[in-house]
């Protein structure tokens, strides 16, 4: 058994996680929703962050009128949140996207935007537009480096995750659900792929596991001592 995108596509249809951002299963999501959400995500839990994007979303429903926004009214409701330099930088960017019409659809035109990183544009570019790109945070890190039995530790095993990450969705169910492949791997290391106490038994991918098979998979990714 290999890493089918199929089962885990499956799996996926059968227990993904219902989220503001989320379009309809089969649909691709707005990319100002994806946007907002993976810019708040990215130090904050997706428990704590529903409750924020929610309201941000009913005071900036839109890119123009958070752009035509001034700055401290997107302060405010960032208040609780931290990293104000997330909503400066958001701010900044719904400016040039508004000047540039709109949102570039592909990872490097979405990689120059401002606040935007390799991750953010990946997740953007799958989840929005159909891109088939993995989008790599640190679940996604994790399900790799257990899935493939990487042994090297982070920091430095960065590249090499996302080298391997790269390959999970060259299967053609993948191909052709590059949206909601990406999610099905965020919601896998979620819920199923934990960092402690993985449910080795409901996971989709357990037979192709080479972690599982060595017998090492809850102890993955490794982390250098500091
Ligand atoms: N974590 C980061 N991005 C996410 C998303 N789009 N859905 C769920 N969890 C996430």
């Amino acid at each position: 058994m290999t890493l089918s995108s199929s089962a885990l596509l499956n799996w996926y249809d059968r227990n993904r996680r219902s989220l503001p951002w989320r379009a309809s299963p089969g649909d691709l999501a707005d990319p100002y929703h994806v946007w907002i959400s993976e810019i708040m995500l990215q130090q904050t839990t997706v428990r704590a962050v529903i409750p924020y994007y929610l309201r941000f979303l009913e005071r900036f429903p839109t890119l123009s009128s958070l752009a035509g926004a001034p700055v401290d009214d997107v302060l405010v409701l960032w208040a609780g949140l931290g990293y104000y330099s997330r909503a400066r930088n958001l701010h900044r960017c719904a400016q040039v996207l508004v000047e540039n019409g709109g949102f570039p659809r592909d990872v490097e035109g979405l990689k120059a935007l401002p606040g935007i990183g390799a991750y953010t544009a990946a997740a953007i570019a799958a989840i929005a537009f159909g891109i088939p790109v993995v989008p790599v945070d640190g679940n996604v890190e994790r399900v790799t480096a257990r899935v493939f039995a990487v042994e090297a530790p982070l920091p430095g095993a960065r590249k090499i995750l996302a080298e391997r990450a790269a390959t999970l969705n060259m299967g053609r169910a993948a191909r052709n659900r590059p949206s909601d492949f990406a999610q099905a791997l965020f919601d896998l290391g979620a819920g199923i792929c934990t960092p402690r106490s993985p449910a080795c038994v409901l996971c989709p991918w357990q037979d192709g596991c080479a972690g599982r098979k060595a017998g090492i998979q809850a102890l993955l990714p490794y982390r250098a001592p500091k």
